[in-house]
């Protein structure tokens, strides 16, 4: 009999948990978890906080407190809030620990050690007022496509469609509300395309042994059909995990490189034989998220974990919910 480790995709700690995450991957996660106890089995069903990066650093400054303080403060609201629901996480952990942070730098140097990280200079904009690096959510404009007034750089919430941050006309910094500017600025890359046959072969077997829903399936052979292109994996930024690598003293990692290790180091903080269920033989990971997370957890996350050349668990089932409608428009958690 295989031992069930669960996963629900770790919240933003910037906020408050809403809606959508408590539908999308958290109830049925656990429902899941209660049954596998019920049934006997080993099981193991782990969550936390999602700490890192531009949002909890934005956050920061809207509140006037230190991203560490702001952290300790919605972790706590986290956890309460699913207490006071009764989920029966095994650990509710979050992501700024010191195992964390050593897992994250570990798998790395695997990667750095096996050529899978590459290096590449970038332009992106740069908001001189408040003297940070944007990301792309944090840019404002109108939208190429529709005209919409409000696009942000990542994507147009009127037509839909999915945007760089330089589609936009009149862009704007969502920080300072100054026009930003284009600056060049190094980053590591992994290299996907290293390892796409190896990712290829392993969703094709996955999908069919793991019965994964037919949007799972269709969004990852999507991403194949298009063709894997490196990604970065480093920012601009203080709030976040430090790159074990001379000349990248100043930055640290993308917030979506160390997010899905927290799976991993939430399981070190709960137990020592935590190498047991991420590694050992008899395993099946079954991870629960909200569609948009899909891609994360097919293609890029194993590619990560492939690309170390050390034998992870990766994941079995995927259990996803679309995204929760409200009067024809994304539920928005604001
Ligand atoms: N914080 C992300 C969100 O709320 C989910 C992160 S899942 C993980 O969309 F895999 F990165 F942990
Ligand atoms: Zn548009």
């Amino acid at each position: 009999m295989s031992k069930i480790l669960i996963t629900s995709a770790l919240p933003y700690v910037n906020n408050v948990p809403h809606l959508g995450n408590i539908i999308g991957c958290v109830l049925s996660a656990d429902v899941y978890a209660r049954y596998c106890r019920s049934k006997g089995y080993e099981c193991l069903y782990v969550c936390g906080t999602d700490e890192y990066g531009t949002a909890t650093e934005i956050k920061a400054i809207e509140e006037g407190l230190s991203p560490a303080q702001i952290c300790d403060k919605y972790h706590k609201i986290h956890k309460e809030i699913y207490e006071w629901f009764g989920i029966s996480f095994d650990i509710f952990g979050r992501t700024s620990t010191a195992i964390h942070s050593e897992i994250t730098q570990q798998i790395f140097l695997s990667l750095h050690k096996n050529g899978s990280i590459v290096e590449d200079s970038v332009e992106q904009f740069y908001d001189e007022s408040a003297k940070l690096f944007l990301a792309d959510r944090y840019i404002e404009g109108i939208c190429p496509y529709c005209n919409y007034d409000g696009a942000r750089g990542d994507q147009c919430d009127k037509c839909g469609k999915l945007l760089s941050p330089t589609d936009l006309k009149n862009p704007i910094s969502k920080v300072s509300k100054t026009t930003p500017v284009l600056r060049k600025t190094n980053h590591l890359f992994i290299n996907l395309p290293q390892t796409e046959s190896e990712l290829a072969v392993w969703i094709e077997k996955t999908s069919k042994e793991g019965n994964w829903s037919q949007n799972t399936t269709k969004i990852a052979q999507s991403w194949l059909k298009e063709g894997l292109k490196k990604r970065s994996i480093t920012r601009d930024l203080k709030w976040g995990l430090k790159v074990p690598l001379t000349g990248y003293e100043g930055k640290v990692f993308y917030v979506w490189f160390d997010a899905p290790i927290g799976y991993i180091s939430i399981t070190a903080n709960l137990t020592d034989k935590w190498k047991d269920w991420w590694m050992g033989k008899d395993v099946k990971l079954y991870q629960f998220m909200g569609k948009d997370n899909v891609p994360f957890h097919t293609v890029i996350f194993p590619s990560t974990l492939i690309g170390t050349k050390e034998p992870w668990n990766l994941v079995h089932h995927i259990s996803t919910t679309e995204f929760l409608n409200y009067e024809n428009g994304k539920f928005s958690k604001s």
